[in-house]
C-alpha cells in the first residue's frame, strides 16, 4: 500500500485501535489507518457500518472510546485545535436547499471564511478573494452573484465544495454526496475532485455506495463493517470478496 512509497511527514491523520461506541453498540471496532496526503480514498460499506461514524470522528464529533486519533503529528484528545480543525474540511450534502433561499453563491462561499476567522468579523478584502480563488477552483465564478437556489444539484455541491476549499481545507470529507445527485453529476463532481486531488494536492475522503465509481476515481479503497474488512488498491481481487463478504 502508500505505506511504502510515504513518509511520515506525509501522513494528515493516523488512527491507531479506535473504538466507538454508541450506549452499549459498538459503531466502530479497533480501527487501524493512516490517511496520506494526496490520497483518494473511497469508503464504502454496507448501512449502519459505521462509515458517518469513520468521518466524524476524524472530525472530533464523536470520542472514541478507545485508541489514539493523530493528526498533523499531533494527538487529539477532546477538542481540536483550531488550526487544524479547519484543515479537515467536511462538504455538506446537497439536500433541497430551498428555491427561494435569498443567498447568493459568494455569500455561501464566504461563509467558508467566516467558519475559519470566527462570526462576529467583517469580511475582509482578503476573505472575499479567497472566496472568489475558492469559487474558480470549482469552476463556478461565473455564477458568484446567482441566488444559491436558482442552480442545479450538481452546481450547488460545487458551491459547498468551494466553501469548504475558502476555508483553506486541505482534506475534504464527503458523505453520500452522490445520494442527491443523478450518475452524470455524480461523475461530474468526481471528475473536479479528481482534478482537486491531482492539480492542488487536496485530500479526498469520500463515502459512497456506488462501488463502480469509486473504483473508476479513487486510488485507495476502504471497505468498513464496523471493522476495516479491505484497505487498499481499487484493482486488487482482495477488493471483490471483501465486497461479496459485507454486503452479502
Ligand atoms: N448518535 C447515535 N446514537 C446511537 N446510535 C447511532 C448514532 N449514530 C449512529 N448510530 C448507529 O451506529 C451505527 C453506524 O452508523 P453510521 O456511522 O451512521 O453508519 P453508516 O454511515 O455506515 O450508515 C448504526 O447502527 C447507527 O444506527
Ligand atoms: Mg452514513
Amino acid at each position: 500500500m502508500n505505506d511504502s512509497i510515504s513518509s511520515d511527514s506525509d501522513i494528515i491523520a493516523c488512527m491507531k485501535d479506535i473504538s466507538v461506541v454508541y450506549g452499549d453498540f459498538a459503531a466502530l471496532y479497533e480501527i487501524n489507518l493512516d490517511i496520506h496526503k494526496g490520497d483518494f480514498i473511497g469508503i464504502c460499506g454496507p448501512n449502519g457500518s459505521g462509515k458517518t461514524t469513520l468521518l466524524k470522528t476524524m472530525m472530533g464529533l464523536v470520542q472514541p472510546i478507545a485508541g489514539k486519533m493523530i493528526l498533523y503529528g499531533q494527538e487529539i484528545t477532546d477538542n481540536f485545535p483550531t488550526y487544524i480543525k479547519f484543515r479537515i474540511g467536511y462538504v455538506p450534502q446537497i439536500t433541497n436547499i430551498d428555491r427561494n433561499f435569498p443567498a447568493l453563491v459568494k455569500d455561501v462561499v464566504e461563509m467558508g471564511r467566516y467558519a475559519k476567522a470566527g462570526l462576529g468579523r467583517r469580511i475582509t478584502r482578503t476573505d472575499k478573494q479567497k472566496a472568489m480563488e475558492a469559487l474558480q477552483l470549482v469552476d463556478m465564478e461565473h455564477s458568484a452573484e446567482r441566488p444559491i437556489g436558482h442552480l442545479s444539484g450538481g452546481q450547488q455541491q460545487r458551491v459547498l465544495i468551494a466553501q469548504a476549499l475558502a476555508a483553506e481545507a486541505e482534506v475534504l470529507l464527503l458523505d453520500e454526496f452522490t445520494s442527491a445527485l443523478d450518475f452524470r453529476m455524480t461523475e461530474d463532481i468526481m471528475e473536479l475532485l479528481d482534478y482537486l486531488n491531482y492539480t492542488h494536492k487536496i485530500t479526498i475522503i469520500t463515502v459512497g455506495h456506488n462501488i463502480e465509481i469509486l473504483r473508476a476515481y479513487c486510488n485507495r479503497i476502504i471497505c468498513i463493517n464496523k471493522v476495516i474488512a479491505f484497505d487498499g488498491d481499487p484493482k486488487d481481487s482482495e477488493l471483490d470478496k471483501a465486497i461479496i463478504k459485507i454486503f452479502h
